[in-house]
């Protein structure tokens, strides 16, 4: 395949957030794009946002939970746009509680979306990227990944992703396949709005109070992590494989 030959991307749990600009950016950048998420009519401001601005996009109603439906999901793509060879497993959920209050849902369904997910998602994707010798997974961690309170379900899941990338690094790297991680800190989203209204504090508030624990003394927008996210999905990042990197306006390890 040539490079100037258009690349199919799929970008899960890309109806609003981190998700709906990476698509948007991937867009720009000349890929087609499955937008997918949950409920496929709420992928269509992220579709219309794309074509309006001269893009390919499809709009994909999919659980990334549930294998038959990550199953056809794919074969859709497939079927409509091409070979997805671009991945970003970026579908999540928060279910925080302490330890003593979490029940077996919350820490079942965090694992669910998270590392099923992204486990389904590449199992059906990956066929298509061996077979054109080109691939790029990208899978959203977090700095929670390093533990946070309340979050033993979530900092778990993105902890794992970190091992599941760096594994998927190792068995696919010989097919022209590369797999990366993207750990995001404090960036504004329907997510963190969540959080703030969970700890009782207005979002705002919540905004000013993250920025002062941050080195460059700003939160994050979901641009900030699809720039990340266009980097690793580029032609030009072969060589840059089973990385995690933390884009947080700040070093965290
Ligand atoms: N916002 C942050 O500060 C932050 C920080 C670190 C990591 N992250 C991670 O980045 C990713 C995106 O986060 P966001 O802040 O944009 O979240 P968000 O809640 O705004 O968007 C998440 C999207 O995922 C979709 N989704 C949830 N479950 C799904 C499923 N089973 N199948 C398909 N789609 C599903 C939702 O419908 C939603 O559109 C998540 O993986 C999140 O854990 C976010």
């Amino acid at each position: 395949m040539s490079t100037t030959e258009q690349r199919v991307a799929i970008v899960t749990g890309a109806a609003r957030g981190i998700g709906a600009a990476t698509a948007v950016r991937l867009a720009a950048e000349g890929r087609a794009v499955a937008v997918l998420d949950l409920d496929e009519a709420a992928c269509k401001d992220t579709v219309k946002k794309i074509t309006e601005a001269g893009g390919k996009a499809v709009a994909i109603g999919c659980d990334v939970s549930d294998a038959e439906q990550v199953e056809a999901a794919v074969a859709r793509v497939a079927a409509e746009l091409g070979a997805p060879t671009v991945l970003v497993n970026n579908a999540g959920v928060l279910r925080d509680n302490l330890l003593f209050k979490m029940s077996e849902t919350d820490w079942d369904t965090v694992m669910n979306v998270h590392l099923r997910g992204a486990f389904l998602m590449s199992r059906a994707c990956q066929k298509h990227m061996v077979d054109a010798k080109f691939g790029r997974i990208v899978n959203l961690s977090s700095s929670s990944a390093l533990g946070n309170r309340g979050q033993v379900n979530y900092s778990a899941a993105k902890a794992g992703l970190q091992g599941f990338t760096k594994t998927l690094a190792i068995e696919l790297g010989k097919f022209g396949v590369t797999a990366n991680a993207v750990a995001p800190g404090f960036i504004v989203t329907d997510m963190t709005a969540a959080t703030a209204e969970r700890v009782g504090m207005g979002f705002e508030e919540f905004q000013a109070a993250a920025a002062t624990q941050i080195p460059v003394q700003r939160v994050g927008r979901p641009e900030d992590i699809a720039n990340a996210i266009a980097f690793f999905t580029g032609e030009a990042a072969g060589f840059v494989s089973g990385q995690v990197m933390y884009v947080a306006g700040g070093p965290l390890n």
